[in-house]
């Protein structure tokens, strides 16, 4: 059994023992990180959530049974500590408080530990399901405590901007029904109602515009938000969205709060300046420089049309794209013309994984000449005008691909970020942030056959635009804005609708009937009878932005219990079966078709 702590009160942190506490008594307790044992000396490295110190078991200093109690010692073990605080002979300039030690008077153990699984060190390089299965491990890593702590220091320094600037931090349901978010839902069963289901909600996309109906004017919330999506590095089933919704506001009011939002947080949560203003890219400027909505503009290697210059070139690859509506467009991959044939064909597969039935490459060595995989198929007058536009230096490696625009976008957008990947372009800590503006307002589905709403179905179309809904829906643009930081979609959001004909054109544009609207959102076409004011908002993935400020790869390292890539947790084992009684409670069977 282990002993109390009765009688002993932690007087500091462990990175708190510094040399102005030489000659003081102190009492530390946490876990032991490492234990040496040099005979009639014990050293034990001693670790709690602030960091390290090295503690000195002497036979001179502590009786024989506290000396004996230390010789038991094993990793993770929790200890009280009780010593008085002495210069090091052999400091440590590596650690925080390596100038100093503590001379042991007393040691309690107040619990053993068991060999944990893994070591509990700084980049551990342990595989991730075994971390997670014993998360609580895990978590006790220095690296991972950073995150949260972060995570922690953005949650407030957001309350803090927000409270400041008049918000409201209300909570919203979280069985709920359907939102509009488009992805699929979790559901919960009613008991009361068998058969019936909640849908835990995508976001409180709908409840924070009723509270603009109610008056409340400016909200906010830090909110869990659920979506049964396919997992990625930057995707999880739960995530927590920075929501906010403002009233008697226009595109530009929103914008600029939140630049003055991100401002503060960068600097009070890692002391990074950002400038203002964002640059803006509307998303045709955004698709047609970067191939991405979500473009990252640490490096240039922009697309560039070429369309126009091959479009008679007899090269039937090019010639053929154009004509079916699409273009031809290239990269100029810099110092990639020295990439040996096999580097270039593995960029030519990047480029196919994204749909592109094939990329032609042109390279220019440095002493001028040129390999090829397609300018045998052109006059050398057309070759070099595709130099010329592409800016083609000795040493340049260009890049092209034919196709409809969405796959020649995301070929060369893809292939733009793995070339800066190669060539090692980008910098964790430098932090560039973009709102891209004016998005479409529908989006084909070619499954459905129908348009569908691009953000949600409440988003205001812009006001040259709104004609368009009834005779050219596709070329309608939208209030709605994305905040992008480094190629990732940090936040998003827009202007809502607020005049109930705009929202029936665009129910209308989307194909649904006035009772399909109904049904799914009644609650809040019946509240927009009775006085709406103009509003918006937008909200933030509060995980990725904290990865990017952690410099992180994945959003499960600023989430303490994250889920993996099959939505389950290994450490609870969720999702789980539950009893026969539990589903006759709520009237289901299983009915899985194996
Ligand atoms: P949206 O759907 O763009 O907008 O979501 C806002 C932000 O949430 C983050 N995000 C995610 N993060 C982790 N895992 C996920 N599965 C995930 N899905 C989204 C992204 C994204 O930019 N109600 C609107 C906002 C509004 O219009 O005000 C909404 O939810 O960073
Ligand atoms: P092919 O005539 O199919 O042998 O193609 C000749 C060259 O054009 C090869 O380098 C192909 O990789 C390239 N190519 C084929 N299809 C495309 C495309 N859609 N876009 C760009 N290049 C292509």
């Amino acid at each position: 059994m282990g002993e109390t702590m009765l009688g002993l009160k932690r007087t500091h942190y462990c990175i708190k023992i510094k040399e102005n506490l030489i000659d003081e008594e102190v009492v530390v307790m946490g876990w032991v990180q490492k234990r040496r044992n040099l005979g009639s000396l014990i050293f034990i490295d001693l670790r709690d959530r602030s960091g390290i110190v090295q503690v000195v078991f002497d036979e001179k200093d502590i009786d024989e049974e506290g000396f004996k109690k230390a010789e038991t010692l094993r990793s993770e073990f929790v200890i009280a500590v009780k010593g008085i605080v002495r210069k090091r002979e052999s400091v440590n300039p590596n650690m925080e408080t390596g100038y100093v030690e503590i001379i042991a008077k007393e040691l309690r153990i107040l619990s053993e530990s068991e060999t944990p699984p893994f070591a509990i060190e700084e980049n551990s390089s342990v595989k991730e399901d075994l971390r997670l299965k014993y998360r609580y491990l895990d978590l006790r890593r220095p690296d991972l405590q950073r995150n949260l702590m972060l995570r922690h220091r953005v949650a407030q320094s957001v309350r803090n901007f927000l409270d400041n600037e008049g918000f409201l931090e209300i909570e919203t349901p979280m069985l709920a029904k359907s939102t509009p978010e488009g992805a699929r839902d979790y559901l919960v069963p009613s008991r009361v109602h068998p058969g019936s289901f909640y849908a835990l909600p995508q976001s409180p996309q709908t409840f924070k515009q009723l509270l603009m109906v109610s008056g409340f004017d400016r909200y906010f919330q830090i909110v869990k938000c659920f979506r049964d999506e396919d997992l990625r590095a930057d995707r999880q089933p739960e995530f927590t969205q920075i929501d906010m919704e403002l009233s008697f506001v226009e595109v530009d009011d929103v914008i600029d709060i939140n630049e003055r939002l991100l401002q503060k947080v960068f600097k009070d949560a890692i002391g990074i300046d950002i400038p203002l203003p964002i640059p803006r890219l509307t998303y045709q400027e955004a698709m047609d420089r970067f191939g991405s909505d979500k473009p990252d503009i640490r490096f240039g290697i922009e697309l560039q049309d070429i369309s126009d210059i091959v479009k008679n070139s007899g090269f039937r690859v090019f010639e053929e794209a154009i004509a079916n509506g699409g273009s031809v467009r290239g990269i100029n991959g810099k110092s990639c013309g020295n990439f040996s044939r096999k580097q270039i064909d593995s960029l030519v597969e990047v480029g196919k994984t994204y749909g592109a039935k094939g990329i032609a490459w042109l390279a220019i060595k440095e002493d001028g000449s040129i390999k090829s995989s397609f300018t045998k198929f052109l006059s050398e007058e057309i070759v070099n005008e595709i130099i010329k536009a592409m800016d083609g230096q000795p040493g340049d490696l260009l890049l092209f691909c034919a196709d409809k625009n969405s796959v020649v976008y995301d070929a060369l957008g893809n292939l733009r970020l793995e070339i800066a990947k190669r060539l090692e372009l980008t910098k964790k800590d430098d932090y560039s942030f973009v709102w891209i503006t004016e998005f479409p307002l529908l989006e084909w589905n070619e499954e459905e056959k129908r348009y569908v709403a691009k953000h949600h179905p409440f988003t205001m179309p812009m006001d040259e635009d709104i004609d368009l809904l009834d005779t050219d829906p596709g070329k309608v643009r939208a209030k709605a804005y994305d905040i992008c930081l480094n190629g990732v979609e940090i936040g998003g959001g827009s202007i809502r609708i607020h005049q109930q004909d705009v929202q029936e054109k665009m129910f209308n544009a989307l194909g649904f009937t006035k009772e399909e609207a109904y049904e799914n959102f009644g609650f809040l076409l019946n509240a927009f009878k009775y006085g709406v004011p103009p509003h918006g908002g937008l909200a933030y993935g509060l995980d990725r932005m904290v990865m990017i400020m952690a410099r992180e790869d994945s959003i499960r390292d600023v989430i303490a219990f994250p889920k993996v890539k099959d939505a389950s947790c290994p450490m609870t084992e969720a999702p789980g079966n539950v009893s026969e009684k539990q589903l006759d409670e709520l009237g289901l069977k299983i009915n899985i078709k194996k």
